[in-house]
């Protein structure tokens, strides 16, 4: 099928339409030719004898005649171990590599080896000789980061694979030939541990797909008590500009509980993507004390490259998280922002001139992201083993307004809403989910009814803080207000957490579990305290013995200590 070649009869940014004989399909790579560079594209339509297609780069200097190779291969990327720790661009090129091979200026045309081709892996065969297997399928394993990765039977391989030969345990490199698999046409094959696969179809080499319904602990308090994200499941947090959507994901991919995590992020600016590349390797795994990213794979590209390889990362990203899932993992997809990826949606379905939808988004805008969150979920293997993907995804809408085409058609797919305040961030009460507009349709690790009781109290604290704005404190009762405090003091304990405290910073399902518990006995407790004044004494203080309890370590002496103060303080009141 490789081979085809086509002409170019039109150049409208980075779209260009190609002239072609035989066979194209749509998601096929095909090269442009300037000259001695070779521009990487992506069919994205086919109309007759003419295709469009997107160019991952800046298409200065193509013009009509130029001729384009087509590959015969859909948009794919590289598969095997080696690709934690990495840092790749939407095109699954180790940016660092290219960075130094290129200098600051990245040359056009110049595409890097996903995965090292001169590391040797040791490699422990599984498999035997004789053995009938199918795609996906342990052929033997090699250590990578803290775990065995899965060497597999190739995820696009039909019917039964007869192993013919299986390498020795040894060094193999990930080219090398590993097994010789037999089709059911008598064909043999050898098969090495990297194997391709096209980022735009599932990875669906699975037994079934299980409904998400364990608790992926994030030790985000608000997150996990109230507005819980399960392994597998999708959850969104959409925010207006500056309200921690990246601080919030950033602590996510440092402290919840998964195996392997991805971070997509996606047309960020570039100053940010900086910071976030130099940042991230020297941060430390809480479980392991290594690098963070030896269980960490960044997918990003900034504002300034091409939105054809915006459009494409999200796609890589979501690739080789299901990878991972495939043996027996739990992996956590981070993608930020999502608006931007759409936004590439949209530039490119303008330069195709289709038809378009709610604020210029394309029509298929809605199933498109669907699509994405549907590659998320918890799966069991054919080996009876589970391993999921939970997608997080972050939308930034113009203007803070949720109202918008990204943020309706994510709500409609995901599982929980983590809806960043303006309120709160410029309150500086961060996290600033919104606790009264957030939701989940996922189960918490404290009970419901607790749940429940507590949203209650925030709610109805609330409705007298917006009272007490009107008729001033001296027009509400004593009990309002002692509501409106018990409010106030289970956000700023409870809600609001200090990203950048040792211990506060996260918090485990266990003591979660615990200091709820005490919170949620001191919300139902009736407060007999004289007047305002004595009620506004009574919560500053629980306010602060609660924050100091925060900080200690839990079943220290310390927070022993505090625990009994706080237990006093309480009992004098009530
Ligand atoms: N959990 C937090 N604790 C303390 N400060 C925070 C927290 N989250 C955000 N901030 C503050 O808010 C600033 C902006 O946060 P962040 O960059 O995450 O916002 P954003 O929503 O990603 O913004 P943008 O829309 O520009 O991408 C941070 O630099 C930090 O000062
Ligand atoms: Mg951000």
């Amino acid at each position: 099928m490789a081979g085809n070649t086509g002409s170019i009869v039109g150049v409208n940014g980075n779209m260009i339409t190609v002239a072609f004989e035989g066979a194209v399909s749509q998601n096929e790579v095909g090269y442009a030719r300037l000259g001695e560079l070779r521009l990487m594209s992506e069919v994205v339509r086919i109309r007759g004898r003419h295709a469009d297609l997107q160019v991952f780069e800046d298409t200065a200097g193509l013009g009509i005649g130029d001729q384009v190779e087509f590959t015969g291969e859909l948009l794919s990327v590289e598969l095997g171990p080696g690709l934690l720790a990495q840092i790749f661009d939407g095109l699954q090129n180790p940016l660092p590599q290219l960075a130094e091979q290129c200098g600051f200026f990245l040359r056009r045309g110049t595409y890097l080896k996903a995965l090292p081709r001169d590391v040797r892996w040791a490699f422990t065969p599984t498999a035997k000789v004789g053995d009938k297997l199918t795609a996906s399928e342990s052929l033997g394993h090699v250590p990578e980061g803290i775990f065995e990765h899965r060497i597999m039977v190739p995820f696009g391989w039909r019917g039964t694979a007869t192993v013919v030969e299986i390498a020795p345990p040894g060094s193999y490199t990930v080219e090398q030939c590993i097994a010789k698999l037999k089709d059911e046409q008598g064909q043999v094959r050898d098969v090495a541990m990297l194997q391709r696969w096209p980022v735009k179809v599932p990875i669906e080499a699975y037994a079934e797909r299980l409904r998400p319904t364990e608790p992926l602990t994030t030790k985000v308090r608000i997150v996990d008590t109230f507005f819980p994200v399960a392994r597998g499941g999708t959850y969104c947090i959409p925010g207006p500009f500056g309200a921690g959507k990246t601080v919030l994901q950033q602590i996510t991919s440092r402290y919840a509980e998964v195996d392997v995590v991805v971070i997509a992020a996606c047309g960020e600016r570039a100053g940010e993507v900086v910071e976030t590349l130099r940042e991230f390797p020297e941060l430390t795994d809480p479980r392991t004390g290594k690098s963070l990213m030896t269980r960490t794979v960044i997918i990003c590209n900034t504002s300034s490259m091409p939105v054809a390889a915006r459009e494409a990362s999200v796609y890589t990203a979501v690739t080789l998280a299901s990878y991972y899932r495939q043996m027996a993992l739990n992996v956590l997809l981070l993608a930020d922002s999502t608006s931007r990826w759409a936004q590439a949606l949209r530039e490119t379905s303008g330069r195709l001139e289709e038809i378009p939808g709610e604020e210029a988004f394309p029509a298929y805008l809605e199933s498109v992201i669907a699509g994405f969150y549907e590659r998320g979920g918890v799966v069991r293997l054919k080996d009876g083993k589970t391993g999921s993907v939970t997608i997080g995804g972050s939308v930034s809408p113009a203007g803070g307004n949720f109202d918008e085409p990204v943020t309706q058609a994510t709500l409609k797919v995901v599982g929980a809403f983590h809806g960043l305040s303006r309120a709160r961030s410029d309150a500086r009460r961060f996290p600033a989910i919104d606790p009264l507009e957030s939701w989940s349709k996922y189960p918490s690790l404290v009970p419901t009814d607790m749940v429940e009781s507590a949203r209650r109290v925030l709610r109805d604290g609330n409705d007298v803080g917006q009272m007490m704005k009107v008729v001033g404190e001296e027009g509400t009762s004593l009990e309002d207000f002692i509501l409106y405090l018990k409010a106030e003091y289970l956000d700023s304990v409870y809600l609001q957490q200090d990203a950048f405290h040792d211990v506060d910073c996260a918090t485990p399902a266990e003591r979660q579990r615990y200091v709820f518990g005490f919170i949620d006995r001191l919300l139902q407790k009736p407060i007999g305290v004289k007047d305002k004044a004595a009620a506004r004494r009574l919560f500053h203080q629980l306010t602060q013995a609660t924050k100091d309890w925060n900080r200690a370590g839990m079943g220290s002496t310390e927070f022993r200590e505090l625990e009994e103060k706080l237990d006093k303080l309480v009992a004098e009141v009530s």
